[in-house]
C-alpha cells in the first residue's frame, strides 16, 4: 500500500480557534481524521504529524525517505523563509505537495513568496481544508498511474 505523510507546521495545532475567519473552524484533529478516512477510501495509508519546530519537521522529512511515497505539507509560516525545510524537501527525492488553507497570494505581501514551491510537485492554496483532500487525491491518482 502506498503511504503519504501529512506534515503540519507551526501554529496549525491551533486550528479551530486560530483566526477562524481566515483558516476555518475545523480543528487539526478533524482535518487529520478526514484525511485518514479518505486515504482508506483511496487505498492510501496516511500518517499525520504536526510540529512548531523547524528541525523536528526536517527530521520527519528526512525520515520519510524509503517509508513514504509522497509528502503533503503545510509548512505554515516556514513556507516563506525556511531554506532548511526547502533543502530537506529537495533532498528526499519524494513528490511533495504544498498546501495552504488560505489564499496566501491574496494576503500580505510576505506570504506571496514560497521558498518551498520551486522544489514541490505543486501547490494548493485557498481551498481551506478541502485543499488537503485535493492533494491526497492527486497522490492517489499518481500512484494508480504508477508514478510513485
Ligand atoms: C498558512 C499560510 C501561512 O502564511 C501562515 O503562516 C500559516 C498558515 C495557510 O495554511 O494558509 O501558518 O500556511
Amino acid at each position: 500500500m502506498h503511504k503519504v505523510l501529512v506534515l503540519h507546521g507551526p501554529n496549525l495545532n491551533m486550528l479551530g480557534t486560530r483566526e477562524p475567519e481566515i483558516y476555518g473552524t475545523l480543528t487539526l484533529e478533524q482535518i487529520n481524521h478526514r484525511l485518514i478516512q479518505l486515504g482508506s477510501e483511496l487505498g492510501v495509508e496516511v500518517d499525520t504529524f504536526q510540529s512548531n519546530h523547524e528541525g523536528v519537521l526536517i527530521d520527519r522529512i528526512q525520515q520519510a525517505m524509503d517509508v513514504y511515497q509522497g509528502i503533503l505539507i503545510n509548512p505554515g509560516a516556514f513556507t516563506h523563509y525556511s531554506i532548511a525545510i526547502r533543502d530537506a524537501v529537495a533532498s528526499v527525492h519524494l513528490p511533495v505537495i504544498e498546501v495552504h488553507l488560505s489564499n496566501v497570494h491574496a494576503r500580505e505581501e510576505f506570504r506571496h513568496h514560497s521558498v518551498i514551491a520551486p522544489v514541490a510537485l505543486g501547490q494548493i492554496a485557498g481551498l481551506g481544508a478541502f485543499g488537503y483532500e485535493c492533494a491526497l487525491r492527486a497522490f492517489a491518482t499518481r500512484f494508480a498511474e504508477d508514478k510513485s
